[in-house]
Order: structure tokens, then sequence, then C-alpha cells
């Protein structure tokens, strides 16, 4: 029922970690495996040593900052402890996420290539050139065969266009999203910046980014249908796991929530996902995958009703409409002549009272 399958690739369920802290070793990609993801994947690996400001996670309700960098392990570390020892009892795909320049690829690809079963590559830092991501691609597909999945940053202006050129290089799909960025956090009482890089930014990722990554999922899907999309940004429940599935993704992964939640978040949506299947009326993974999403927005003219009997006449309405048309009288009333049809008290009400009917 969860499995997917993409570019020669089983996942027993779609959900995996993103690439971040809680992939930064052999036991922690370990732990995730045994809490039942679908695949694994590892920091992003890189050749040189990153220079990491600390703290450099910031966790909110609905985000989190962070001023982390690539891996704080060497190559050789990766090569010669974490992967061997990961590998030896390994039963599900292996993603090892590397980065960033091509010059970084001549030397990565072909000594990681043994112990992966695809790659992802970061595009983080190395600006919005679409040229220069295309050299990274060709230096990569030189060195290997696997699938190779370029993960895209936010700040990337056209992921059509981002589509388009890693098809025409040879990448199999695209990871999207990478957290976004840059943004800030100002600590009044100390007139001061306390998480960031030297130039005081950090990246914002979880709940708050997921409707960006799902309208990148959808862009580059739409763009490219034969590219493989693995959803991520936001993702904190089964529900956001179908949301992504239906948008394009073939796969998901999450990190923020599990680290504003838990860890143990991960075992819950692989537990949670068949009821929440059932429940939206689908029989499996691959059928909400093969769902074409429609658009029923419409522009014609709507006005609001109220179910009385739901009502709790808790005037949040009232409160929150921008066009001053409802008012409380006996009972809420719409003001036919004021109302611009918006819908916000339809999703304001906490009971479900008001409907928008033609
Ligand atoms: C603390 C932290 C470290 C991260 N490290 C990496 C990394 O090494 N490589 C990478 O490609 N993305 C990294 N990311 C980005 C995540 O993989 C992911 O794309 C982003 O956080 C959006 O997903 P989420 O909202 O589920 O966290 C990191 C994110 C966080 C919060």
């Amino acid at each position: 029922m969860l499995k997917t399958t993409f570019d020669g690739l089983t996942l027993e369920n779609p959900l995996m970690p993103a690439a971040g802290p809680l992939v930064g070793d052999d036991d922690k990609m370990r732990f995730l495996r045994e809490e039942g993801c679908g695949a694994i994947i590892s920091k992003t690996i890189s050749t040189k040593d990153p220079h990491i400001p600390k703290p450099c996670i910031y966790g909110d309700r609905q985000f989190v900052m962070n001023s982390e960098l690539w891996s704080e392990h060497s190559l050789s570390t990766w090569l010669h402890d974490f992967l061997p020892s990961y590998q030896k009892d390994n039963d599900r795909p292996l993603i090892i996420s590397v980065g960033y320049t091509k010059e970084d690829m001549e030397i990565l690809i072909p000594a990681l290539d043994p112990f992966a079963d695809a790659f992802e590559v970061s595009t983080h830092y190395v600006g919005t050139d679409l040229s220069v991501i295309a050299g990274t691609i060709d230096t990569i597909r030189k060195n290997t065969n696997k699938p190779v999945y370029m993960k895209i940053s936010p700040h990337i202006p056209n992921p059509a266009g981002f589509a388009h050129m890693i098809k025409e290089h040879g990448a199999n799909g695209v990871v999207a999203i990478n957290s976004l960025g840059p943004t800030m956090m100002i600590d009044i009482d100390s007139r001061s910046i306390q998480y960031g890089n030297e130039q005081g930014f950090v990246w914002t990722s979880g709940p708050v980014i997921k409707h960006l990554a799902l309208a990148v999922v959808y862009t580059i899907k739409k763009a490219e249908p034969s590219l493989t999309v693995i959803g991520v940004g936001g993702i904190a429940s089964a529900d956001d796991v179908i949301e992504f599935l239906l948008a394009g993704a073939s796969a998901v992964q999450m990190l923020s929530a599990a680290l504003i939640k838990g860890k143990q978040l991960y075992k819950k949506i692989i537990e949670d996902l068949p009821k929440r299947l059932e429940a939206h009326g689908f029989h499996s993974v691959q059928e909400v995958i093969d769902t074409t999403l429609t658009n029923d927005v419409k522009y014609k003219r709507q006005v609001p009703e109220l179910i009385e009997e739901k009502c709790i006449k808790c005037d949040l309405c009232v409160q929150v409409c921008p066009y001053f048309a409802i008012e409380m009288k006996d009972k809420i009333t719409f003001d036919a002549k004021m109302c611009f049809e918006c819908g916000l008290c339809v999703t304001k009400c906490p009971t479900h009272a008001i409907v928008m009917r033609d």
C-alpha cells in the first residue's frame, strides 16, 4: 500500500529524512532506518571543513532557523568509517547528499559511488547561474550511472528552467526545496543578532515553508513530467505527505518538524499514512501519485451562508472580515453589498458554520 518506485529504486514507504543533523553519521542514519523511513539520506558531504557558527539551530512552533552548513565530518571519515559500517546491514535505498562545485564532484562522486544507490546534489551555495549547475551535472554524469537528484534552493528564480536544464544534462530528478533564505532573527533586548552566519543571516524551514515547497514541486512536475520529484519543506503529518504526492512528488523528505516535535515523528507519520490514505479515499501511495490534480478555482459569484445550528456566536468572523460585511445581530448576518466573497470567514470559523453557496 505504501510502496513507491522510481528510477529503479523501491521504497517501502515514501518518507525519508532530509539532509541535516539527524543523518549526520551512521548511528543516526541507522536510528531513522529503524524508525521505518523508506530510504535514508546522508548529511551533505563536501571536500572542505565547514566553519559553523554556534548556536546554529533555533526551533519555534512552526519553523526552524539554522546556520548549519554541510557535514562537520570529513570525506575520509564517511568513506572509511560511517558508510562501510552503515552498509553492513542496510536493507533500503541510500541516497548520498553531496555539495557543491564541479571540482568537488570530481573527488566526491567516484569515491562515494560504491556506497550510493543514488546521489542528491545540493546547489545551496553555488548561486543562481544555471550554466554553473549544468557543468556540475556534466561532471557527475561522467563519474556515475546512478540516479542523480538535484536539490533546488528556493532562491533559484526559475524552477521550470532549472527542471529543463537538469533534464537536458542527464539528471533524474529534483529534490524540492532546500531551506528558505537568507532570513533574519533579531533579539530586541540585546540589540543583536544571536543566530546566523557572519552576514547575520539564517535559513528558514519547517511548516511555514510548506506551501512554497508545494508550488515548486508542482511547477517542476508540470514543466518536466518525466523527471522524478522528491518533495521536501514543511512536512509534519501524513496529510502533508499526501499533499506533496498530489502536487507531483514520488517520495518526500522531512527534517524540521522532527526537530520541533521530536524524532518519533517519522514513525508516527509512517504509521498514520494508511489511515489517512483511506480517510481520503485512496488505496495506495501509487494511486495518489497517479492522481491528476484538478484546478477548481472559480471566478463566479458565491456568497457566504450561515449554518445556524453550528454557530457558537464567538464573533470571530465579525472581527476578521476585511470588508466589514458581517454583523452579529440575533445571529450572524452577511451584508451582500459589502461582502467581497473572499472566503476568509469560511476558513477562520472554528466550527465550520459558514459555507460559500453559488
Ligand atoms: C539544521 C538543518 C541542517 C540542514 N542541513 C542540510 C544539509 O546538510 N544539506 C542540505 O541539502 N540541506 C540541509 N538542510 C535543509 C533540509 O534538508 C531541508 O531541505 C529543509 O530544511 C526543508 O525541509 P524541512 O522543512 O522538512 O526541514 C538543513 C536544514 C536544517 C534545518
